[in-house]
């Protein structure tokens, strides 16, 4: 079976790019072989993974020199951390490879409208290459808010399809990331999340 390859994306920084690829390449793990790919050339989630291996729970992270290496035929999931800027090297060659392209927001203005080149650059790179699959994907949601609600409304007119789900707003994946821990090694703590997690490789796969 050919390797699904998917790329979180947004050249806004802190909107949870790492986070999310970092948990979802765990959920992936579960299902085949799986390869997280940090293409921030600082490798700071190349540091991180090595450092949960050593407390047994890892899953096998490469850096960025990796995005231009023949994947192994073998790979069922490759799962890219793209750096937060637009016109690095190293995101251009990860778009370039995704099959599906993730873009975390924030439901919040300011983080829609420093959002928005990303959307954009996504738009022409599809105007290119049909086939490339980009969504939004609605992290840090608290659900009850009318704040949310009315942010959610304001993600739509970017001008990409959104997820139907989202991502809420969990203290565990903090907590999990202090540990060089996902979700899915959180036990009842991390539940919920594990749960939503779950529902976004469903979303992924189809
Ligand atoms: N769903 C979430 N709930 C709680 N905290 C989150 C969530 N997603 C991300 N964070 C936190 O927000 C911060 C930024 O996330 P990060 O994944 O580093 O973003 P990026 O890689 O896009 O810069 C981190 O401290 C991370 O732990
Ligand atoms: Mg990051």
């Amino acid at each position: 079976m050919a390797t699904l390859r998917l790329a979180f994306f947004n050249a806004k920084g802190g909107c949870g790019k790492t986070t999310l690829a970092w948990n979802l390449a765990f959920g992936l793990a579960r299902r085949g072989n799986t390869l997280l790919l940090d293409a921030d050339p600082q490798g700071s989630l190349a540091r991180w993974g090595a450092w949960s291996e050593e407390g047994g729970t890892g899953i096998a992270v490469a850096g960025s020199e990796q995005l231009s290496a023949t994947l192994p035929a073998s790979l069922r999931y490759l799962v890219i951390d793209c750096p937060p800027a637009l016109d690095a090297p190293q995101t251009q060659q990860a778009l370039a490879l995704a099959d599906v392209v993730l873009l975390p927001v924030l439901p919040s203005p300011l983080d829609l409208w420093a959002s928005q080149r990303s959307v954009e650059a996504l738009l022409q790179l599809q105007e290119r290459r049909s086939s490339l699959r980009a969504a939004l994907l609605i992290n840090q949601s608290e659900d009850r808010s009318a704040l949310s609600r009315a942010a959610e409304q304001a993600v739509g007119t970017l001008g990409l399809p959104v997820l139907p789900i989202h991502i809420g707003r969990r203290a565990v994946y903090r907590s999990a990331a202090i540990e060089g821990k996902s979700v899915y090694q959180m036990g009842k703590r991390g539940a919920a999340a594990v749960a939503e997690i779950e529902q976004l490789i469903e979303e992924v796969r189809k």
